[in-house]
Order: C-alpha cells, then structure tokens, then sequence
C-alpha cells in the first residue's frame, strides 16, 4: 500500500539555531510515537544552509531530511544554486520540486522541472513534486485542465519504473499560506482525478501506489477532514510545520486513519 506522509515545508524561515531546536524537539517527540516506517513518514524540509547540521540530529528511522529545491544542472558555473549532489552530500534524501512559489516567482516551468525531477531521481533523491492551479484558474473551472496538464507535461515524461519513486502534492495556490483551505470534497475530487490520470497513463497498480499529497493552509484544525479522505494521503505542509506542537499533531492526526 502506498505510504501516508507528512512533510514540513519550512521555506524561507528560521536560521540554524532555531532550525535545530524544531528539528531536535520534532525529533525527540516521534521517539514516542509508535508508528510503522514503511507505512508512514515523516518528512522536514529546512532551508540548504541548515541541511547538514540538521541531518546531525535527526534520526532517519523517523525523519526523512528534504531540501526545498535543486538546480536543474549537476555542477558548473551557476551562481547562487545548489546541485542535487550538494543536498545529498549535505544529508538529504528528498527534495520539493516545482512549488507554486518557485514557479510564480522564479519561473520555473515545465522544461526546468523534467530537468530537475531526472536529477533527482537519478541520484536517488525522492522528489515531492507539487502541481496546483492558481484561484482565476479554479473561477474559470479549469483547474482539472490545468493540473493535468501539469502532470503530463513532466511527470508522464518518466518510465513507469521512476514514475513510481515519485510523491506528488496537489497544492491549490489560493490556499496556499491564505488561511483559505480546500475543503475535503475539493481535495479529495482533485487527488481522484490525479489518481485516475496515473491509471489511464500507467496501471491500476501504479495509480494505488502513488502518494498523493494535499497542502495549502493545512492544520490540526482542518486536517481531520482532509485525511479521512481515501485519496488524500497526507500533507505538504508550510506554515503550521514551523511549530512543533502543530506539526505532531498533524502527524497524530495522520496516524488515526
Ligand atoms: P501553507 O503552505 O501550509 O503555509 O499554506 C503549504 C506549502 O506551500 O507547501
């Protein structure tokens, strides 16, 4: 069965004393949680600089260490990025990819993220790769238009073989960091969708085995109804991964169902 997880987001936010302090303390606490590793996990994402002392103390039996991003070459004269080879040696085994933001603000586009997603997956580097449409998008009710398009202009470019090493999370972007979440229905119409695109792409198999996350303003006070849903297998989440207390209890909430 494919795996429930719950990833922090952390962006732009904390430096590294404060990183570790929420890495130690999100650490400590899963020591007390009873949970099966292959059927559930739990991913933080800090900001590069923080990556490596990090990975120092967390334990990966219960975390898995992500970056934000990664270049869309391996190495060379590329001012300011941070290659795939970086965040591995760095500690990481994860990376988000194609966020709205760094869609929005960094242009980053189809052609930029098959690049990057290859990266990843050859080096082993589980990709989280987010898709989500933008609020005039969902107004003009084209959102199923755009996501899909989303998905098979990078992720159906992949074999099956490394199509099956992905995670995909449906962010909606006015959702996202708005206070405005999704509600169950939409979410759960939405990751139906994607899930019936996979089948109609690859198999039946390969569809019930895709991780699909949801993520845009998801909290405790929301997520009971986001994950009681059959297609929604857990959460990206930003702004409430920034605190301890709501991120394990995000977690919890994750493991009841
Ligand atoms: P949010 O961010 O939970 O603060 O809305 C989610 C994300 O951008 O991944």
């Amino acid at each position: 069965m494919r795996k429930k997880i719950i990833a922090g987001n952390w962006k732009m936010n904390t430096d590294i004393n404060s990183g570790l302090e929420l890495a130690k303390t999100i650490n400590e606490s899963l020591k007390n949680l009873v949970f099966n590793s292959k059927e559930y996990g739990v991913v933080i994402a800090p900001p590069f600089t923080h990556l490596y002392a990090v990975s120092k103390v967390i334990d990966n039996k219960f975390i898995q260490l992500s970056a934000q991003n990664i270049a869309d070459n391996e190495k060379g004269a590329f001012t300011g990025e941070v290659s795939v080879d970086m965040i591995k040696s760095a500690g990481a085994t994860a990376t988000i990819l194609g966020h709205s933001e760094r869609r929005t603000y960094y242009g980053e586009n189809s052609s930029t993220l098959s690049k990057k997603l290859n990266l990843a997956i050859k080096n082993n580097i589980l990709p989280i790769f987010c898709i989500g449409e933008i609020l005039a998008e969902r107004e003009k009710e084209i959102h199923f238009n755009v996501v899909e398009k989303q998905v098979s202009e990078v992720l159906f470019n992949l074999t099956v073989e490394d199509f099956s090493k992905v995670v995909i999370a449906y962010e909606p972007v006015w959702a996202i960091g708005t206070g405005k979440v999704a509600t169950p229905e939409q979410a759960q119409e939405m990751h139906e969708f994607i899930r019936n695109l996979i089948e109609k792409k690859y198999s039946k198999n390969i569809a019930q085995y895709t991780t699909i996350l949801y993520g845009g303003s998801c909290s405790p006070s929301n997520a009971e109804g986001l994950f009681s849903k059959p297609d929604i297998d857990g959460g990206l989440i930003g702004g409430a991964s920034l605190k301890a207390e709501d991120f394990l209890k995000l977690i919890e909430i994750r493991l009841k169902h």
